[in-house]
């Protein structure tokens, strides 16, 4: 039961990640060249687990990174979170940091495979290309486990989505590096930003609360955390305890024990710090009428595409929703 809760907010979180890549995106970036980067595997072990440590890799019980759990996208198909340790055979011994690196930032593997966007690179691909490289070094050093991992079976194209253009430099403290986490690492808002009843994202009401998912984390005092400090949001980060001594539990408390522990007090800072910059939303108040997808700083053609990403995803999901329905009556 778990599994499912957690394949499908994942699921859901993928839209959540397609819409906000929508709003965000400038163009299908290029592949990227060689750009003689070197990564650093320590910051990337940091990074990774900001990342909140690639856990669908890991849920296979085979081992660290040995492969994932069954992503079932109803009549879309199934994926599998491939194995993507050290081993050669099974895994991705064989890759270059720079073909990671291409993965993060535009789901084009060496094989010429286009992953399905269930894999965050729409977020990730907003990373400078040092913090790419630092985590792709890091993946290189995952013990090798042998575990074949099944192939993934789609019934429908692959969507294109828009991705981010990597970052030039990653702000180091302030608001500006809490931006840049929520923006391009972590995937906070996947959980924390409500869907409506299709299922996608509503970001005039980011990080506002989902539904049975995340609580609103907006600086709204009634319905959020506007009445914490930064150092209490730090804090709860880090240790997953409340300014009022409860403890979080479920998807959070997870997040907290595998990743967000290790948060440099820097970063929690940073984070925090951004979280107060954010428009307050009132989550008790009705849900906001369907939003249209902003069109500022993005070309007709942008929008349209956007507009059509969005649609797909969102028919792809009630057509999921429908046949697990149809399934359990069944
Ligand atoms: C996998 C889903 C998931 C992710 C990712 C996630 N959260 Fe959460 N978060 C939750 C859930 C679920 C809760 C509520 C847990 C509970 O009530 O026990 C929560 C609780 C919180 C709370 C406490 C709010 C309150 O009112 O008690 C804060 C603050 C928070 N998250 C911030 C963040 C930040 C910042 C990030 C990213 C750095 C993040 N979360 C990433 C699911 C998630």
């Amino acid at each position: 039961m778990a599994r499912r809760i957690i394949a499908v907010t994942m699921f859901i979180a993928a839209l959540v990640v397609l819409a906000f890549a929508a709003q965000t995106a400038t163009v299908q970036a290029a592949p990227p060249r060689d750009d003689g980067v070197k990564g650093d595997p320590k910051h990337g072990a940091y990074l990774f687990l900001l990342a909140e440590g690639c856990g669908c890799h890991s849920e296979g019980g085979k081992g660290f990174l040995a492969g994932g759990e069954v992503f079932d996208l109803g009549p879309a198909g199934k994926v599998y979170p491939p194995n993507i340790t050290s081993d050669p055979e099974t895994g991705i011994g064989n890759w270059t940091e720079e073909d990671i690196v291409k993965v993060l930032q535009t789901g084009h593997t060496p094989h010429g495979e286009q992953l399905f966007p269930v894999m965050p690179y729409a977020t990730f691909s907003g990373m400078t290309n040092q913090d790419a490289h630092d985590i792709a070094a890091f993946i290189k050093t995952a013990p090798p486990v042998k575990n074949t991992v099944p192939e993934r079976q789609l019934n429908v194209p692959v969507p294109q989505v828009p991705l981010q253009q990597p970052a030039a430099s990653a702000p180091t403290s302030g608001v500006a590096r809490g931006e840049y986490l929520l923006h391009r690492v972590t995937l906070c808002s996947d959980c924390h930003t409500p869907v409506d009843a299709q299922g996608s994202p509503d970001f005039s009401r980011y990080l506002g609360g989902q539904e049975g998912l995340g609580p609103n984390i907006t600086p709204d005092v009634a319905t959020g955390i506007g009445s914490w400090s930064q150092e209490q949001i730090y804090l709860l980060l880090k240790t997953g305890v409340r300014p009022d001594g409860t403890k979080v539990g479920g998807l959070m408390g997870q997040v907290v024990d595998c990743c967000f522990k290790d948060l440099t007090e820097t970063d929690g800072f940073a984070i925090a710090s951004y979280l107060k910059t954010i428009p307050a939303v009132n989550s008790a108040a009705a849900a906001a009428p369907p939003q249209t997808l902003p069109t500022t700083g993005m070309t007709g053609n942008q929008t349209l595409l956007a507009a059509l990403v969005t649609l797909a995803m969102v028919l792809l999901a009630s057509g999921a929703f429908v046949w697990r329905s149809a399934r359990r009556t069944k």
